[in-house]
C-alpha cells in the first residue's frame, strides 16, 4: 500500500524504525503488542533519515493496533511534530471495519487535518482490486 501510494505521487518512502524491536519477532508475542498499544506505551523510534522539514506534503500510513493507531507509528508523529509539512494524508489497515480512530489519532498526534484519508481492511487487500482505493486516495492529494 505503502509502495503503491508513493509511486502514484512520485514520492520518497521512509519507514518507521524502532531503537528495539516492535514486532512479533525477537520474543514479543500479540498480547505484549496490544497490551503495550492500548495502554499507551510508546517505543523508541530512530530519527527519520529524510529531513521533514523539506517536504510540502506527508503520508502517514499505519496499521490499528488495539483499536487505535500502532504505537510505533504514534511515537514517530509525536517526536516529530514540529517537523512535520503542512499538508498531510494518512491511510491505515486493520483486521475489522473499524479504522476510523487509528485515522483520527494520525491526525491529533501529527496535529495535521489530513487532506485525504483511507482506510483498508486485511480481507480487502488480501482479495485484491485496493490498488484502485489507493490510487484515487493519492488523487485526492495532488
Ligand atoms: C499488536 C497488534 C494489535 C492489533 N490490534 C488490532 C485491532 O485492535 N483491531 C484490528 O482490526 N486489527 C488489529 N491488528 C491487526 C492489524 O491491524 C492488521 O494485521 C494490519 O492491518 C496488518 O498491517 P501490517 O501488515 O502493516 O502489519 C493488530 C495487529 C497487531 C500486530
Amino acid at each position: 500500500m505503502a509502495e503503491c501510494v508513493a509511486r502514484e505521487l512520485s514520492a520518497d518512502l521512509e519507514a518507521v524504525e524502532t531503537e528495539k524491536p516492535v514486532d512479533l519477532k525477537d520474543g514479543q508475542t500479540m498480547k505484549d503488542l496490544t497490551f503495550g498499544a492500548w495502554l499507551g506505551k510508546l517505543p523508541k523510534v530512530k530519527p527519520p533519515k529524510k529531513d521533514l522539514s523539506a517536504y510540502d506534503m506527508v503520508v502517514v500510513g499505519a496499521p490499528m493496533w488495539a483499536f487505535g493507531l500502532a504505537s510505533p507509528m504514534r511515537a514517530f508523529l509525536c517526536e516529530n511534530r514540529g517537523r512535520l509539512p503542512k499538508k498531510a494524508g494518512a491511510f491505515s489497515t486493520s483486521g475489522n471495519p473499524f479504522g476510523g480512530r487509528a485515522l483520527r489519532q494520525m491526525e491529533k498526534y501529527s496535529g495535521i487535518k489530513a487532506a485525504a484519508k483511507l482506510h483498508l481492511r486485511e480481507k480487502e487487500i488480501k482479495a485484491g482490486g485496493w490498488e484502485k482505493k489507493a490510487k484515487e486516495f493519492a488523487d485526492r492529494l495532488r
